[in-house]
Formats: structure tokens, sequence, C-alpha cells
């Protein structure tokens, strides 16, 4: 999209994090901004952000494992600031843990947020910018998305579905000759509050106190915080490429070149029929 000023933005997991990078992004661009997630301090104190930028914010709390919930922010967004045009489903948890100790409510959470998340978003808001014949999605993925780092099993599934939702999206909006565009964000560590997606999970979905976390997925989990924390770039760096990607309809945004080894190493091995290399031993 090369016009963004007075247009309109949508952003899941918008309060905080890589969600409030983009959208202030946006909002500098002169886009209204529509920023949707469970947390409505964050969502409060970050709409007025954006309000003080001179642009229409508004703040919608939206879970969006659940369509409804979608399906409604879709219909404020369009009521209140008059439609939409640049849609960013990017709302994301990562609880970690080896592949077969995950409880069914860990999978029901991690599918919910970071699967049916982007589902919705693409079922609910890509008709409504066919019929304009414009607009632009943004899947946020993870270089999760491309290579499976271990004991995160339910992150990957999550994040390599984003990607095959993507890529599919784009062939099927290039078979109707539509000029939406779409792109999957598969950043590396970027210091937010990822690490601590615990915060974020629902009651309903919360383990039995019988369910004790291992001392590996308690040291698995100091990593990932100590990771995240150490990222070079920031949130602010990824909204900016985010921005860049939407107005150059580029598709693939990896914000961190770094890690193009370990995925050209996966694609060899499985060209050359080799076993999997881990990723983080590269
Ligand atoms: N930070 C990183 O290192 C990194 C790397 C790769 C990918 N990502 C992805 O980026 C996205 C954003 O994560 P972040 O790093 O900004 O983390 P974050 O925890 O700072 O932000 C995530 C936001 O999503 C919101 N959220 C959680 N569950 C929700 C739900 N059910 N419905 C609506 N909103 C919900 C949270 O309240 C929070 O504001 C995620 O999809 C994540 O997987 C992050």
């Amino acid at each position: 999209m090369k016009i963004l000023k007075g247009r309109v933005a949508v952003v899941t997991g918008g309060a905080g994090g890589l969600g409030r990078a983009m959208a202030m992004h946006f909002a500098r661009e002169g886009m209204h901004v529509a920023i949707a997630d469970i947390d409505q301090a964050s969502l409060d104190r970050t709409a007025g952000e954006l309000r003080a930028l001179g642009v229409n914010a508004i703040g919608v709390r939206t879970d969006v494992s659940k369509g409804d919930e979608v399906d409604a922010l879709a219909r404020r967004v369009v009521a209140e600031l008059g439609g939409v045009h640049v849609v960013c489903n990017n709302a994301g948890v990562s609880p970690l843990g080896l592949a077969w100790e995950n409880t069914i409510a860990d999978w029901q959470w991690m599918l919910g947020v970071n699967l049916w998340g982007v589902i919705h978003g693409v079922r609910t808001f890509t008709p409504i910018l066919l019929a304009q014949d414009e607009g632009h999605i943004v899947n946020t993925a993870s270089v999760a998305g491309l290579i499976n780092p271990p004991s995160s099993a339910m992150y990957n599934v999550t994040k390599h579905a984003v990607v095959a939702l993507t890529e599919t999206l784009y062939h099927d909006l290039g078979e109707q000759k539509s000029k939406v565009g779409c792109s999957v964000l598969c950043p590396a560590y970027v210091p937010t509050g990822i690490a601590d997606s615990e915060r974020n999970r629902p009651s309903e979905l919360a383990n039995p106190a019988s369910v004790k976390k291992s001392p590996e997925q308690f040291a698995k989990e100091a990593m990932l915080q100590k990771a995240v924390r150490s990222g070079k770039l920031s949130a602010d760096d990824i909204g900016a490429a985010v921005l860049a990607a939407v107005k150059e309809d580029r598709f693939y945004i990896l914000t961190h070149p770094r890690i193009k080894g370990a995925i050209r190493a996966r694609m060899e091995d499985i060209l050359e029929g080799r076993q999997p290399r881990n990723p983080m031993s590269l």
C-alpha cells in the first residue's frame, strides 16, 4: 500500500510489545488505529499514546482465540473508524516444554491465541479488504515458523502454521487477481513481554496444581527470558520493518539476518535427506 495517511490499521496484541510498536509506526504515518488486546490497562494506556500523535485510536478488548470477539472487533472498527485497510494479526503467547509434557490446556491456550487468533483475523477481515480491493494483512509468525528449536513444540507448531496460512493466503489472493497484499513477520528474539506469557493465560485453561514443571523446564524458561532480554533489535525496529513491508508490499519480513543460516541448514537437511540439525547449535 502506498498511501497510508487517513487509512485505518487494526493491530491485535496491540497494547504492548511488537504490536504497540506497529501501532505507533502506523499512527506516525497518519493512520487511524484500533488496537485489540486482553490487557485492558495497557490498551487504555497505548490508545492514549496513539491519540497523542493526533490520530483517532480505539482500544478494543478482544480475546483473539474467540471468533465472535474478532467479528465484533471488525464491526467496531468499521463503525468507529470508518473502515479498515491494514490488519496485523499479531497477538501471541509462548509457553515452553518438552513435546510430550505439555498438557491439553497448554496446547489449547497456545493454539487458541497463536493459530486460531490469526485464522479468525484472516477469516473476518480478508472479505472486507477484498470487497474494497485494497489493503494489507500482516500475520506475526516467528523464526520458529521456519526452524524448530527444541523445548517449544507448541510454539513451533503454531508459527509454522501461521507461515503456511499466510503463504497460502498470498496464493489465494493472487489467483483472485486481488490488489490486497499480505506479509508474514518472522523475528528472532526482541525484548518484550513474550517470555512472561503466563500472565495472559485465562483461568479456564490453567493447569491443575498437580501439574509440576520439571527443573529442565524452569531452566529453559530462564534461558528464554535471558535470550529475549538480550535481543539486539528493539520492538520499535520491528514496527519500522512492518511499516516498510506494508509500503513495499514485501511478503517475508525476516528482521534478523543471522538466523538465515539455520533456515538454510534446515532446508538442506530436508533436501539431502539428513537428520535435522538442532538450530540452536548452529
Ligand atoms: N518478542 C520476541 O522475541 C518475538 C519473536 C518472534 C515472534 N514474536 C511474536 O510476536 C508477537 C507479539 O509478541 P510480543 O513479543 O510483542 O509479546 P508481548 O507479550 O509483549 O505482547 C503480546 C500481546 O498480546 C496480548 N495477548 C495475549 N493473549 C491474547 C489474546 N488471547 N487475545 C488478544 N491479545 C492477547 C498480550 O496482552 C500482549 O499485549 C507474538 O505473536 C509473538 O509470538 C515475538
